[in-house]
C-alpha cells in the first residue's frame, strides 16, 4: 500500500486539528499495513507556486535544455507521479473562508492535468486515478448540517475534485465547530478520533 499524506494547515502540529488527526490516521493505517510506504507532502512548509506561464508551458512542451523549465517539469512530474502511485491519499485540510487553503488549491492545480490524471473523451471527461481518499477536515463553524451547510465549499470541492480524477471512494472525517468553545473543540476532536479508530480497526 502506498499512502500519500498531505497537510495544508497553517498551524503547527501542536495547534492544528487537521495535522494531529491526519497523522493519527496515517499512523493507524501504517500499523494495520506494516509494509505501507508513506510519502508526506506539507503544503505549508513547502509551498507550491501558483500556476504561471512557465508551468503552463512546461505541461505542453518538450524540454530543450532550459534549466528553469526542466526544474518545473521535474516538479510537475514528481507531483503527478506520487499521486498516481498512491493507493490511499490522506488530506488534512482546514476550512479557510469556506473552502480549501490556497496552498491546497495550488496543489490541485498542479495535479489535475488532462492526459495525466484525467482525460477528455467523446463521452466527456474521465478520471484516470483510483484508490481511496480520506479527507480530514476542520472548521471553526459547523457545516455538515444546519444553517451553514450551504457554505461548505471544502468537503464538496475536495470530493468533486477527487471524483473527477476517478477516485470515487472518498471518506470525510471532520472536527467541526471548534470555535464554539473548548468543550465543543474537545468533543469534535474526540468524535473525529473515534472515527479514525473505527476506520483503522
Ligand atoms: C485564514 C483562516 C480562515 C478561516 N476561515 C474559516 C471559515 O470560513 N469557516 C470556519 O468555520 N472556520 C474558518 N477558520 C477556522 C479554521 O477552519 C479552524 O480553526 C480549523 O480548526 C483550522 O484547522 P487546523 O486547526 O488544522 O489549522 C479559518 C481560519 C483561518 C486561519
Amino acid at each position: 500500500m502506498n499512502i500519500l499524506h498531505i497537510d495544508a494547515s497553517a498551524s503547527d502540529r501542536v495547534a492544528s486539528h487537521t495535522r494531529r488527526l491526519s497523522s493519527e490516521l496515517v499512523e493507524r493505517l501504517k500499523t494495520a499495513n506494516p509494509g505501507a510506504t508513506i510519502v508526506y507532502r506539507d503544503l505549508v512548509a513547502n509551498q507550491l507556486p501558483h500556476v504561471d506561464m512557465t508551468i503552463r508551458h512546461a505541461w505542453t512542451t518538450e524540454n530543450t535544455g532550459d534549466t528553469k523549465l526542466g526544474e518545473t517539469m521535474s516538479r510537475s512530474k514528481a507531483l503527478v507521479d506520487e499521486l498516481k502511485a498512491a493507493d490511499v491519499v490522506v488530506v488534512g485540510s482546514p476550512m479557510y473562508n469556506f473552502t480549501v487553503p490556497s496552498t491546497l488549491k495550488a496543489w490541485v492545480d498542479h495535479v489535475a492535468i488532462a492526459g495525466q490524471t484525467f482525460s477528455y473523451t467523446a463521452e466527456g471527461p474521465r478520471g484516470l486515478l483510483s484508490g481511496k481518499v480520506y479527507l480530514v477536515l476542520s472548521s471553526g463553524g459547523i457545516y455538515s448540517q444546519g444553517p451553514f451547510a450551504a457554505y461548505d465549499h471544502l468537503s464538496t470541492y475536495l470530493k468533486a475534485i477527487f471524483n473527477f480524477l476517478g477516485v470515487l471512494d472518498v471518506e470525510v472525517i471532520r472536527a467541526e465547530g471548534i470555535a464554539y468553545g473548548p468543550e465543543q473543540d474537545q468533543a469534535a476532536m474526540a468524535s473525529a478520533a473515534q472515527e479514525i479508530e473505527a476506520i483503522a480497526a
